[in-house]
């Protein structure tokens, strides 16, 4: 079940999010620390509107919440509300006032027994969440994992505390998020989600996101789990390039993005999970190399792996930028037109990029802002190098690549080779894909430069990415949420 947190300031402002959420959602929480001003009238208005089940909330400051008014007025207005038809109530493990707990149950609405942690998992979660349900509560817990382990930890409730029914965990923060959309898998009962735009607590997707997006309501015990790991990781579009894709295809298979710090520990949550596949971006498109059993060919020469699938007892590496990269130049290539190629950048992005157009015999030269690495890549892959500042002397160049971050959002304006002196006859290559067109894109364009935006690739080596996750070709459908 997914359940819409209202967070509208006044009652006319919720019924409208419920309104316009209601098809997508099964629960609505209304948090009265976010009413501005609340009173009877204006909850009674609100939950007269409201043809789901409701969860009344006040949450203090300290739990994450906005109440800030002290616990007589918190207790008085919840104890007002709960006669207004409501199914559960949540209330704070440390709340010791009797008589809301008394009436709640006289009125038979669900106690939600919750413990809030802004900072950290705590050591004796368990313990917590097994006092928390000690007197037949939901028992929830909301805390803060620092790190992939802390978010293994949440995932660990499902089978250490199997017997217990009624229960939420969820993990705040980006190290959460995979917590939310997979909250089956961590034996909660339902998972929370804001309108969008807003986010009533650190972690919160949309309710577009969840229900469409991820569907994550549609997961069971059979569904297989695929994902993305990076460091940062979720401004990546991957998830629409996969999930559309999966239900496209009929699979029952969904892709999450775990935000990784530790790639060890992030293998050891993909056996537990278990996770089939996942996507690998920077940082650790090298890290994981020690964990895999086989690796591709391409892996091999490039050093780098974006793709690992799981084959029997081994994970096995592959490298789909190397083919992701040719796809949207496959026809220049073969034609021979691309014989002199300007690669900026000498990162890992770079590595695919040149060992992949070194394979078409291209002559290439590495441009980078330490010398020192353009370099290394150039001596590897028998190429030429110099420093950035050399791009305005290039001349007969059939195409140019950007492989740095240089001029991703939200450094729109810039461009990592202002200088170079487009003729117009060049091909131009972005990797960046948000925004779509770059200071660099911009400048080629001008020219009348043919030019590839950073999407046709990504999407290239999403597909067959896809086909190695599923062994089926991409579904012909757009999946046009990427852009
Ligand atoms: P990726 O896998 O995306 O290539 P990376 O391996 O960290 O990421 O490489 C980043 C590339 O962007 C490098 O070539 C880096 O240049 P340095 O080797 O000099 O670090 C380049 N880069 C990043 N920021 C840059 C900047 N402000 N100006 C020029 N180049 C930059």
């Amino acid at each position: 079940m997914l359940c819409l947190t209202l967070t509208g300031s006044h009652a006319s402002e919720c019924i409208e999010q419920f309104r316009e959420y209601r098809n997508l959602i099964h629960l609505v929480e209304i948090r009265l620390d976010l009413l501005s001003d609340p009173d009877r009238d204006e909850v009674a208005q609100l939950c007269q509107s409201i043809d789901v089940p409701i969860i009344l909330t006040c949450r203090r400051k300290q739990d994450g919440g906005a109440w800030e008014q002290g616990e007589k007025l918190r207790t008085a207005l919840l104890l007002t509300c709960l006669e207004l038809g409501v199914s559960y109530i949540d209330l704070e493990e440390d709340y010791k006032r009797q008589e809301l707990e008394q009436r709640a149950r006289e009125l038979s609405v669900n106690i939600i027994r919750s413990y809030h942690d802004t900072r950290k998992v705590p050591e004796d979660m368990f313990a917590r969440l097994v006092k928390l349900s000690k007197r037949g509560d939901i028992a929830k817990i909301a805390v803060t994992p620092q790190s992939i382990t802390d978010t293994h930890i949440l995932f660990n409730v499902e089978r250490e505390l199997a017997d217990m029914p009624n229960k939420i965990v969820i993990g705040m923060g980006e190290w959460g998020i995979p917590t939310r959309i997979l909250y089956k898998r961590t034996g909660s009962l339902f998972t929370y989600c804001s309108p969008e735009g807003t986010s009533a607590a650190s972690g919160h997707l949309s309710a577009k996101t969840m229900a469409e997006l991820y569907r994550a309501d549609r997961v069971t015990q059979a569904t297989q789990i695929f994902g993305v790991v990076g460091n940062p990781v979720m401004h990546t579009s991957s998830p629409m390039i996969h999930n559309p894709a999966f239900h496209q295809s009929g699979l029952d298979a969904i892709y999450v993005p775990f935000l990784v710090d530790n790639v060890r520990s992030f293998f050891k949550l993909a056996e537990r999970l278990p996770v089939t596949g996942f996507s690998v971006t920077v940082p650790h498109k090298q890290q994981v190399l020690p964990f895999l059993g086989r690796i591709s060919r391409e892996v091999k020469l490039i050093g780098s792996c974006n793709t690992v699938v799981r084959k029997g007892s081994l994970w096995k590496g592959l490298n789909t930028d190397f083919y992701g990269f040719l796809q949207p130049i496959q026809a220049e290539l073969e034609a021979g037109t691309i014989r002199k190629a300007v690669v900026i950048g000498a990162g890992g992005a770079a590595r695919s990029v040149v060992w992949a157009l070194r394979n078409y015999r291209c002559k290439v030269v590495i441009l980078n802002r330490t010398a020192q690495k353009a370099r290394k890549l150039a001596e590897e892959t028998n190429s030429q190098w110099d420093e950035i500042s050399a791009a305005a002397n290039q001349e007969h160049v059939d195409l140019i690549v950007q492989t740095t971050s240089v001029g991703m959002e939200p450094n729109d304006q810039l461009n990592p080779v202002p200088d170079f002196p487009f003729s117009g006859r060049e091909i131009a290559y972005e990797l960046v894909y948000k925004p779509q067109r770059t200071a660099f894109i911009q400048a080629a364009e001008q020219a009348g430069c043919r030019v590839v935006y950073g999407m046709q690739m990504l999407l290239a080596q999403g597909k067959l990415q896809f086909e190695s996750f599923t062994g089926l070709s991409y579904p012909q459908e757009p999946t046009d949420s990427t852009s």
